[in-house]
């Protein structure tokens, strides 16, 4: 069964697909889910739904990030996001493996439960299931007042405001900023100092007009798309920050465009997937300008060697890779926001060439709402 959404309502504003009109909403969607919230007085900001104070924050001794699809992976963007920033531990999985693999319930670990919909079943069960034991859970949700939003405790709405296409792209933009939130706000009750805050909320301004510059760019990814559609399969690699990236851009290129493809971290290429590179298999490397960047500079180097062609997307043109998108830079901890906006286009452009039924992938519904 799926939910059925009333399509006719939402005006297309003159975009010939759903999709198309939701990756260029993004710029718009991240200023709302900023809006209101930001406290330069104490560099935090103020979540009012989370319904959990200081002391509460304070005791969190893990956190347990569950999602499904593209939300489980913006999950592990916030994951990364909290450890970072508020140094608690913190993991994303799967919330239909999660449910069905009888988890220890820890007392003192947070759970936040991610969906768009608010109804997908699977996450809802697991959502139930660590109720049921008694553990605390959020919901970082878009769709206001949706089942997951009521069953949680609290939490964070994500404020996309509503997401037709089937493929998710501006909810999982502002679902990895909702996060971001969340991460600044743990971290200023624990050791964040006010000056990392002030640079975190500094980022946070930046993003739209950057999202907007990224969008502009529209013209030459489209062009990228007509050049890499005909792969037999793609493969997309990041390292630490850049891996959820790539493993969301995968995603977005099978689901629209069926076209194969693998996402790995980048160290992990020689321990098996470099077996696979050669001149039809492109490369798509996520590359930021971060602690990692020679690393990730040998990965190139790596896939030269065997022919491969590499499309990156990073801060400054990459001299390995064919072809790079050039993005721009934001915080270190913001940066996974920004990088996934051109390969959202990539896969659209790719699903064009290809003749794809755009908003409604063939065997995919945007709700799923049954085991
Ligand atoms: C995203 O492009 C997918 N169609 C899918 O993975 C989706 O993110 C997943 O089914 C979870 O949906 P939800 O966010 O509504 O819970």
């Amino acid at each position: 069964t799926t939910v059925e959404w009333e399509v006719e309502s939402y005006d297309m504003g003159g975009h010939d697909t759903y999709m198309h009109k939701e990756i260029s909403e993004q710029a718009d969607a991240v200023d709302r889910v900023l809006r209101g919230r930001i406290d330069d007085r104490f560099s935090t900001v103020h979540l009012g739904g989370l319904n959990l104070d200081a002391r509460e924050a304070r005791a969190v001794r893990r956190v347990k990030i569950l999602g499904c699809g593209s939300a489980y992976h913006a999950g592990q963007i916030g994951a990364q996001m909290i450890e970072e920033l508020a140094r608690v531990p913190a993991d994303a999985e799967p919330a239909s493996e999660f449910r069905y693999r009888n988890a220890v319930v820890d007392p003192d670990t947070l759970y936040i439960a991610v969906s768009q919909s608010g109804e997908t079943y699977d996450t809802l069960a697991a959502v139930q299931e660590l109720k049921r034991k008694g553990a605390r859970v959020l919901g970082v949700v878009n769709v206001v007042g949706s089942a997951i939003a009521r069953e949680t405790d609290g939490g964070v709405y994500v404020h996309a405001g509503p997401e037709v296409c089937v493929v998710s792209t501006k909810c999982f933009t502002n679902t990895a900023v909702a996060f971001a939130l969340l991460a600044l706000h743990l971290g200023r009750i624990r050791d964040l100092s006010v000056a990392d805050g002030k640079r975190i909320i500094a980022g946070l301004r930046r993003l739209p007009e950057q999202i907007a510059g990224i969008l502009r760019d529209e013209e030459r990814i489209a062009e990228l798309a007509g050049e890499y559609a005909n792969a037999k399969s793609m493969m997309f690699v990041g390292r630490v920050r850049g891996f959820p990236v790539a493993r969301e851009a995968s995603l977005k290129l099978k689901e629209v465009s069926y076209v194969h493809a693998e996402a790995y971290p980048a160290s992990e290429l020689k321990h098996g997937p470099l077996a696979l590179i050669e001149p039809a298999v492109p490369t798509v490397a996520v590359v930021p300008d971060d602690d990692l960047l020679e690393k990730n500079r040998a990965t190139l180097e790596e896939i030269k060697a065997r022919s491969g062609r590499i499309l990156a997307v990073a801060h400054r043109e990459q001299e390995k890779a064919d072809h790079t998108i050039v993005v721009p830079k934001n915080e270190d901890e913001l940066d996974p926001v920004l990088m996934g906006i051109p390969l959202q286009l990539l896969a659209y452009h790719s699903a064009l060439a290809l003749g794809r039924d755009i908003d409604k992938p063939r065997n995919l519904a945007k709700s799923v709402t049954v085991e």
